[in-house]
């Protein structure tokens, strides 16, 4: 592993639940953790307040939408993300060359305009509950890694930080992108935690020294029955 120091800036812990109480205990339980997603579950249960009040308490927000839409529609969504101090966010990347470029856009005029740091625009290419099969019956017969790799390479041009990727993608596209270009990877588990219903998994450590960025965990940190305790055992297990 490359930098040991920083390894609590690489894991963003989701808070993949559906009470504002019970997302902002598990935030008040997690003071080591630096980055949370907040995703569609939360966000449509509690609405964007709960971004600027786990803002305040020191954290920075991973807000994962997966925008899709026209470019108009979600310009103005990014937009009030930036005002809400969101610091990643993602979108699909089959909303097209003409939204992710009106993303990029409006994400640095807002910034701009507010005097904030432009969040990381992460794209999500296709989404890991589809198969080969799935992807016939939406017209799209090319298989899925070459599509992988033809839709990051077009969020790349088109300006995006990053996309969301699988264990199983990391090598290829972190091969194909060089050192700066962000991987976001769930699916990662610790020997000691439950696979829970994720397939194809690999450690932190081992997703870490392919060349992800940033990992996604949820439940091995929130459901365990001290979420602190499992949050730090992990990091403590990176350093090792
Ligand atoms: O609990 P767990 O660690 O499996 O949570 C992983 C998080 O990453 C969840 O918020 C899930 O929605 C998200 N995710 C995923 N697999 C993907 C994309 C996102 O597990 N392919």
């Amino acid at each position: 592993m490359k930098a040991k120091d920083n390894l609590v800036e690489k894991i963003i812990v989701a808070l993949d639940v559906a009470e504002r109480e019970k997302a902002l205990s598990l935030v008040d339980e997690l003071p080591e953790v630096r980055w949370f997603k907040i995703g569609l579950e939360l966000f449509t249960s509690c609405g964007p307040s709960l971004i600027e009040e786990i803002k305040d308490k020191g954290h920075q927000i991973f807000l994962d939408l997966k925008l899709h839409d026209i470019p108009n529609t979600v310009a103005g969504a990014i937009r009030a993300a930036v005002r809400h101090g969101v610091s990643m966010l993602t979108l699909h990347i089959f909303g097209g060359r003409e939204m992710m470029l009106k993303a990029r856009e409006v994400a640095q005029e807002e910034s701009q305009r507010k005097g904030l740091t432009s969040p990381k625009l992460i794209g999500v290419t296709i989404l890991t509950s589809l198969n080969d099969e799935d992807l016939e019956l939406l017209g799209l017969k090319e298989k899925i890694a070459p599509q992988i790799l033809r839709l990051s390479h077009l969020a790349r041009e088109c300006g995006l930080d990053g996309c969301v990727c699988s264990p199983q993608e990391i090598s290829l596209l972190r091969q194909e992108h060089g050192p700066e270009w962000l991987l976001i990877t769930p699916g990662v588990r610790p020997a000691w935690a439950a696979s829970n219903d994720q397939k194809r998994i690999l450690s932190p450590a081992e997703a870490l020294n392919l060349g992800a960025s940033f990992l996604v965990i949820g439940r091995p940190i929130i459901g365990q029955p001290s979420p602190r305790q499992a949050f730090l055992k992990l990091i403590e297990e990176l350093k090792s």
